[in-house]
């Protein structure tokens, strides 16, 4: 991937009123890259995209596209198009007049404009339906149009908010993949709005998490998802147990008070969290194992508790077990189910769990 940056965002606010829909945001989003903003509903992610696509300006801060300011530039001047999840097609046009539109209005010769419809169409599978109208369409190819309609104008990056939000869980899926492959095909850069953390992982070469227009954790998908900086990351991000206790100092290093008073090492300390602290011990579900109780080797690089099995949750691909610890905390374990026959633990016994101390992250706030 080549290392210029296509799209620099430098202290950005946006504030409507009292709110700060984007709240001093700064990033670079290289050339080729398909990035993501990722996070809650009303978090500013639409807003941020708003902001680049020149719909919106900036109160402070500035936007580069191409190394250049963007300043007052009005949205029709910027080397961007948008996608959005309503895709407001023309209902009276046809396909090809919809994806034509934009060419038509910047006076392009009609050879021209018939040649780039015709490969935007056939970039998203929709050759041979030129002449039907939008409601003769799916909603996966009504999407398809609208993505046409942007990419007829061979952008340079392409802004897309939620452009598959309006669609059923398996077309989702399989748009999805499309994307990502016709995202590698072009190598246009993308910058992708989505609530959904799965897409996110699944797609992007880098997430950017927000929250109330904050950015909280840019990265790629394997760190934000591994090595999470915030409880609001790791949470909304996959699934995470966090069992409540303090911060101890022990010998010079950090550690962790559960409730009852046992001790745990953990992998990474918050920054400002300090000795006394109230926080949370985080660990993924697929990181917990469960050991039947007379397997109790921890050696020094494990946390082993006894556990009691609550419920058995068997899932396909994997089991899910909540265990209860000693004080009332349950954790979610999840098992892998590589042989038929995977259920190993039932309601009511005692096990042991057990995962690699490195693994758990102290996360206060
Ligand atoms: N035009 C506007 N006027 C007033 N408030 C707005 C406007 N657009 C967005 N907001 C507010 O800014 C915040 C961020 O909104 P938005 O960027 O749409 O979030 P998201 O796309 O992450 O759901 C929300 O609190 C929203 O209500
Ligand atoms: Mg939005």
């Amino acid at each position: 991937m080549a290392d210029t940056i296509a799209v620099e965002l430098r202290k950005v606010v946006k504030q409507f009123d009292d709110v700060f829909a984007v709240d001093n945001v700064s990033l670079t989003i290289r050339e080729g890259e398909f990035f993501s903003l990722l996070g809650p509903s009303g978090c500013g992610k639409t807003t941020t995209l708003r902001l680049i696509a020149g719909f919106e300006l900036p109160t402070s801060g500035e936007i580069y596209i191409d190394g250049e300011p963007q300043g007052y530039l009005p949205a029709y001047r910027r080397p961007v198009n948008t996608v959005f999840q309503h895709y407001a097609l023309f209902p009276h046009m046809n396909v090809f007049q919809n994806v034509a539109f934009g060419l038509e209005m910047q006076h392009f010769p009609r050879e021209a404009i018939r040649r780039r419809v015709a490969e935007a169409l056939e970039l998203v599978h929709l050759t041979g339906l030129e002449n039907r109208r939008p409601r003769q369409l799916s909603g996966g190819q009504q999407q398809r149009v609208a993505l046409a309609r942007a990419l007829v104008n061979q952008p340079k990056v392409l802004l897309l908010d939620e452009p598959l939000g309006a669609l059923d869980l398996k077309l989702r899926k399989a748009m999805q993949v499309e994307l990502k492959n016709l995202q590698h095909q072009l190598g246009i850069t993308f910058i992708y709005v989505t609530h959904d953390q799965e897409e996110a992982l699944t797609m992007s070469d880098r997430i950017a998490v927000m929250q109330e227009g904050k950015i909280l954790q840019i990265g790629q998908p394997q760190e934000i998802y591994e090595t999470p900086r915030s409880l609001f990351v790791a949470d909304f991000i996959g699934e995470t147990n966090f069992i409540p206790g303090k911060v101890t100092k022990n010998g010079g290093g950090l550690m962790f008070t559960l409730p009852n008073g046992a001790h745990a090492r953990a992998g990474w300390v918050q920054d400002g969290l300090t000795n006394g602290d109230r926080a949370f011990l985080a660990i993924r579900p697929e990181k917990v194992e469960i050991l039947s109780p007379q397997n109790n080797q921890n050696g020094k690089t494990h946390t082993l508790l006894s556990a009691q099995i609550q419920q058995v949750i068997y899932g396909g691909t994997d089991t899910r077990y909540v265990v209860a610890l000693e004080d009332n905390v349950s954790l979610v374990a999840r098992q892998q189910n590589s042989t038929a026959s995977e259920i190993r633990f039932s309601i009511g016994e005692s096990v042991n769990v057990r995962w690699e101390a490195g693994l758990a992250r102290i996360l206060g706030n």
